[in-house]
């Protein structure tokens, strides 16, 4: 499973670092990007939960 944050698309909201900060980390242009390719086993309800609660749908998780 891997995590993909498309950055144009992110507003910079910060949900999901909050949700799965396993995953996902603030850049410092104030977006969102994907720390790990391949999303540990034990993070992977959380990045699927980013990927269902972030506002402007960025996140793929698949
Ligand atoms: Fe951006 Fe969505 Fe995360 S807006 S900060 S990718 S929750």
């Amino acid at each position: 499973m891997k995590g993909y944050v498309d950055k144009d698309t992110c507003i910079g909201c910060g949900l999901c670092p909050s949700i799965c900060p396993e995953v996902f980390d603030m850049d410092d242009d104030g977006k969102a990007v994907a720390t790990e390719d391949d999303v540990p086993d034990d993070a992977e309800d959380s990045a699927k939960d980013a990927e269902e609660q972030c506002p402007v749908d960025a996140i793929k998780v698949e």
